[in-house]
């Protein structure tokens, strides 16, 4: 096996070696870095693991370059990095681990690299490369690494039950790598995820959402979810997912998989977007339809409201995921919240004023909710697709129209609160809100033009109407 090193991390290895010869300390390239090497992915981070104290090492190199970069110790963790140009390298001495069963600390005594290949998590993550002049560039791999990379298996270098056991986030960190890489997980080891599912309790949730998170940014997320699903860590995590499974039949009526249905949707807005935030929308567009569904009889299943039901379950699976709850969060709660909007306009109700409360009401997210809407049409069935996207069509054309006319997407009513108080010497209370509205409504509806003059007469006629006087 050749692999081959672009000139400047040629250099950087070099040092390493030499700094590592000079304090009479073999050391190994090892980790994700070799992984991506032999992969052909881009590599940023360079792990390296020596028979000696890391700390050490790290300082030696730092002298080695000409800028002599600055080196952050991590005393606790016996690590040090040292950050180059765009890499970032980070030096530990070779260790056996020992797990604490309730927390991910391990407790550390120094090891062999051999030690250190063992406590490792996959054995495509437990590859070495010797920066040592005897034997500079071979690959160390006791666990056939090499060979699950070629098979595309990810497998632990122990037994499976040790490795997850010793760190349950290692169980996440199998599914993300097979939806990364398109790998498959080896039968032995999906068992062993399934049945030590539980010990995912003692991870952060900070932790799980970052790597919930990798696999949502995948080419093909559906992959990673199906697997956190058929594991059981999806029931754990996320249990507001797994209400989505199944589809019920009544008199011979049944309702889409509406999990099943989500993950299509994901799939679709991956090829569109990679923006975290509008792919959370697609996981969570739909989450409010457990709580909404109802058997009909005579019509079959439906699910009113759960666009509003789901909206409001946002900021709650937010905070439980430890994601943020800041401006993101309320983009996706809005998104969800109008995601049928656009495709429930039909051909005979596209009126301009339909158009201008959608573009209103979306604002400067109507490109990212035409982009949820536009995932969203899965249907099965052909002629039902072709009929959606036709509208779908007609809709964005009539957005643009409407936009370019009444330019609406960052509109504010000319009327604004401080007049309406101004005009009636009013305090801030709520008939200022509800004049507000209605000379907004009227714009939106057409009623009045969107211009001062007319917005100020229609006030006053409002006002007199309500009993308000200047
Ligand atoms: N590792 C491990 N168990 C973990 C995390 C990491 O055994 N829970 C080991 C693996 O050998 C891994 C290496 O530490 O390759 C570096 O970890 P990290 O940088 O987190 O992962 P990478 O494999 O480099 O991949 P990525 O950067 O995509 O997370």
């Amino acid at each position: 096996m050749k692999i081959t090193f672009s000139a400047s991390e040629l250099a950087i290895l070099k040092k390493i070696g030499t700094a590592a010869e000079e304090l009479n300390m073999p050391c190994y390239l090892i980790g994700g870095f070799v992984r991506d090497k032999i992969l052909g992915r881009e590599t940023k981070d360079i792990d390296i693991v020596c028979l000696g104290d890391g700390i050490k090492l790290a300082q030696k190199v730092a002298g080695k370059f000409d800028h002599t970069p600055s080196v952050n110790v991590f005393k606790n963790f016996g690590t040090a990095q040292i950050k180059s140009e765009e890499l970032e390298i980070e030096f530990v001495g070779a260790r056996k681990e020992s797990y604490e069963y309730n927390s991910r600390k391990p407790e550390v005594e120094k090891g062999t690299l051999e030690d250190d290949q063992n406590r490792r998590d996959f054995t495509i993550n437990a590859l070495a490369i010797s920066l040592n002049s005897s034997d500079f560039g071979i690959l160390i791999d006791p666990f056939n690494g090499l060979t699950d990379i070629e098979k595309k298996i990810l497998q632990t270098p122990l037994a499976p039950e040790k490795t997850f056991s010793d760190d349950p986030l290692r169980m996440l960190r199998a599914i993300r790598f097979a939806t990364q890489l398109d790998f498959s997980i080896a039968e032995k080891t999906f068992i062993a995820i399934s049945e030590n599912k539980e010990r995912i309790r003692i991870v952060s949730a900070e932790r799980i959402n970052d790597e919930m998170n990798k696999i949502i940014m995948t080419q093909k997320p559906s992959t990673g979810f199906d697997l956190l699903y058929k594991s059981g860590l999806l029931k754990i995590i996320f249990p507001q997912m797994v209400e989505l499974v199944g589809a019920e039949y009544i008199d011979g009526k049944g309702h889409k998989d509406n999990f099943y249905h989500t993950l299509q949707v994901l799939d679709n807005i991956c090829r569109h977007t990679h923006d975290l935030w509008l792919r959370w929308a697609a996981i969570l567009h739909d989450i409010g339809k457990p709580a909404t569904k109802k058997f009909e009889p005579g019509h079959g299943w439906t699910f009113h409201g759960h666009e509003v039901v789901g909206s409001r379950m946002v900021p709650k699976i937010f905070n439980q995921l430890k994601l943020p709850q800041n401006d993101k969060m309320k983009f996706v709660k809005k998104l969800v919240e109008l995601h049928l909007r656009p495709i429930s306009l039909t051909r005979e109700n596209i009126t301009d004023s339909a158009i201008r409360r959608l573009l209103f009401d979306a604002g400067d997210d109507i490109d990212a909710l035409m982009t949820l809407c536009r995932a969203d049409i899965t249907s099965k069935n052909r002629q039902k697709v072709t009929r959606y996207l036709e509208n779908f069509e007609f809709v964005i054309r009539r957005l643009a129209e409407v936009e370019e006319s009444d330019k609406i997407r960052n509109w504010q009513p000319p009327i604004t609160g401080e007049i309406i108080m101004e005009t009636f010497h009013l305090p801030p209370c709520k008939k200022v809100g509800d004049l507000k509205n209605v000379i907004r409504e009227a714009i939106l509806d057409g009623e009045i033009v969107n211009e001062y003059h007319a917005a100020f007469e229609f006030m006053m006629k409002k006002a007199a109407e309500m009993g308000v006087v200047p």
